[in-house]
Formats: structure tokens, C-alpha cells, sequence
């Protein structure tokens, strides 16, 4: 069982698909174990996306996702963190194959609407950074 961090971006929230792109993700069996809207200050932006930071893009990567409300949470499931990629799709969307939720509803690689984590460490770290140890624990019947 995995735990993956993902954030709805200010453009999903915006463009109405909070409840569509969550959809998704409880469709293919993830359990939500968190979730909170938010405002993102500038401080947990610059922590969040640390690994990006003297990038060209990342000023603006910076304004953009502490522009509006975003809908961050956690989910769990076997192999989560991959599951959760491949339900994204590719970073940028001319190559997110068909069916992935950045090929049906976007278009420019600052607006990919998701973001999830890539990695056990980065889940573990991210999850760490906007949730600490604020997580459901769920009943499991057989495991
Ligand atoms: P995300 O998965 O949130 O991680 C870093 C983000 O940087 C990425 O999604 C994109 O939205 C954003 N970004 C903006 N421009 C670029 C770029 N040229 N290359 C990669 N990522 C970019």
C-alpha cells in the first residue's frame, strides 16, 4: 500500500474540474487520506518546488501556483505513485497520451491543471511538507 501527494492546480480549480479530476482518482480504486483547499504562500511554494528553483520557469511557476486557491491532497493505493502519474499523464501536454487527465483538459505545460509527486521520496517528503501527520487511517479489513 502507497501514499502519493497531488495538487489540483489553480486552473483546475478555476475551470470547474475539482470534481471530475478527483473523480478519476477514486474511479481506478485510490483512497483519498487527506485533502484541503488552500492559498499557497510564497514560503511553502518556494519549499514545494525547491528542486526546480534557478530553473527559467520557476519564478513563474512560483506567481502561478500562489495565484488562487488550490485542492491539495493525498491518496493511497497499490503502487499509488504510479497509478497517479499515468491517471495525470505527461508534464506537458502535446505528449500526455489520450485519456490522461493533462490530453483531455490541457494545453500549456504552466497550466498541466496536477501536479504529483514522482517518486517514493518526493511523496514522502511532499506529504510531509502540506499535510505533517494529518492523514486518515483507514480500516483494513484482510492485509
Ligand atoms: P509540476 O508537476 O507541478 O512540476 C513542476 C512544474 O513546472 C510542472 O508541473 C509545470 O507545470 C511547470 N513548468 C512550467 N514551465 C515548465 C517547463 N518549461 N518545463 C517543465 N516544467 C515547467
Amino acid at each position: 500500500m502507497e501514499r502519493t501527494f497531488i495538487i489540483l492546480k489553480p486552473d483546475a480549480v478555476q475551470r470547474g474540474l475539482v470534481g471530475e479530476i478527483i473523480s478519476r482518482f477514486e474511479r481506478r480504486g485510490l483512497k483519498l487520506v487527506a485533502m484541503k483547499m488552500l492559498q499557497v504562500s510564497e514560503e511553502l511554494a518556494r519549499q514545494h518546488y525547491a528542486v526546480h528553483e534557478g530553473r527559467p520557469f520557476f519564478e513563474s511557476l512560483i506567481r502561478y501556483i500562489t495565484s488562487a486557491p488550490v485542492v491539495a491532497m493525498v491518496v493511497e493505493g497499490t503502487d499509488a505513485i504510479a497509478v497517479v502519474r499515468n491517471t495525470v499523464g505527461a508534464t506537458r501536454p502535446a505528449e500526455a497520451a489520450p485519456g490522461t487527465i493533462r490530453a483531455d483538459f490541457g494545453l500549456e505545460i504552466g497550466r498541466n491543471l496536477v501536479h504529483a509527486s514522482d517518486g517514493p521520496e518526493t511523496a514522502a517528503s511532499e506529504i510531509a511538507l502540506w499535510f505533517g501527520d494529518d492523514l486518515i487511517e483507514w480500516q483494513r479489513a484482510n492485509d
